[in-house]
């Protein structure tokens, strides 16, 4: 079974996750991108990548958003679609499964395709693009995932950009006695098979990447993008405690009324705006030998 991610829960993140990620690597691989680069999303989930990376690479563009869940692709394409044009950008569907936004500096072309990443790389069309991208999916997948990835990337010399993938490190404002607790279910958490060939990477994500894309000769890019969740953003600070506290919960069981008080208080705080949560992410971006920072037209 593959891990499910509610289209709420991706929406409700996504300006956190925009104010988070690094704009330098994220330059640094438009440039290194041809002319009219075609882009591969793994865990694409609502879209919300295309619709951050898709202005650093600032030209004409095509994009295959790659998910195991229909329903979020769609969501992605009717989103795309509908803040394209809240902009004033005319979104159009040149054939069924189509989305062309006719953004100004060159048309964004937009494909879904549903398909199990468990399975990848064997079924995906990477012969057929110029980067494969992701965000917020890596410390799902396991380390041997991450080693067929880097080969299936080396053999076709592709960059691979990997933003928001979790260090391990949170901090939940003010502290409470059962913060460790917590912290110490929710990783045991992050490590539980996802399904992808092993334990999944959780905090482990960045070195995993990093390790398997420098044996292959790629020059490896790091850097902070850590979620920093003011007080006032109770829906989201309250959102983060309670799926911390039920991560948690499923591994602390002697603890679960600690955890269980942990998410009352949290939530309480959250409400009257004094919850603040820093959680922290690390953005990669691996090029292959002769990418890095150039342009071929
Ligand atoms: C944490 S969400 C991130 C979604 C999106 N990248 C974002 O940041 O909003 C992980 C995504 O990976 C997808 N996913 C999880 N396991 C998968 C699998 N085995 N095959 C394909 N997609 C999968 C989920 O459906 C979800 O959309």
């Amino acid at each position: 079974m593959t891990e499910s991610f509610d289209g709420d829960w991706l929406d409700l993140r996504e300006p956190f996750d925009a104010a988070a990620r690094d704009g330098g690597l994220a330059a640094a691989l438009a440039r290194a991108l041809p002319q009219r680069p075609r882009i591969l999303d793994l865990g694409a989930g609502t879209g919300s990548l295309l619709r951050w990376l898709g202005h650093y690479v600032g030209r004409a563009q095509a994009w295959t958003l790659v998910d195991a869940d229909a329903g979020l692709i769609e969501r992605a394409f009717a989103t795309v679609a509908d803040r394209a044009e809240a902009v004033g950008w005319p979104a159009t569907w040149p054939g069924r499964r189509t989305l062309l936004v006719h953004a100004p500096h060159g048309a964004w072309r937009v494909e879904g395709l549903v398909a199990d990443l468990r399975e990848a790389p064997e079924n995906l069309p990477l012969h057929q693009v110029d980067a494969v991208v992701n965000t917020a999916l890596c410390d799902l997948v396991s380390e041997a995932w991450v080693e067929r990835m880097a080969a299936a990337c080396a053999a076709h010399r592709l960059p691979f950009y990997a933003a928001l993938n979790v260090t391990g490190r949170e901090r939940f404002s003010p502290p409470h006695p059962a913060d460790a607790l917590v912290a110490r279910g929710f990783a045991r958490d992050q490590r539980r098979d996802k399904g992808f060939g092993g334990l999944a990477l959780g905090a482990r994500a960045p070195a995993a990447i990093a390790a398997a894309f420098e044996a292959r000769g790629y020059e490896v890019l790091r850097a902070p993008s850590d979620w920093l969740i003011p007080r006032r953003a109770a829906r989201m600070a309250a959102a983060l405690a309670d799926g911390h506290a039920g991560a948690a919960m499923r591994h602390e069981r002697p603890g679960a009324r600690r955890i269980a008080r942990w998410m009352l208080d949290r939530a309480a705080q959250a409400r009257e705006a004094r919850l603040s949560v820093r959680v922290g992410h690390a953005d990669l971006l691996a090029l292959p030998p002769g990418k890095a920072g150039t342009r071929q037209g």
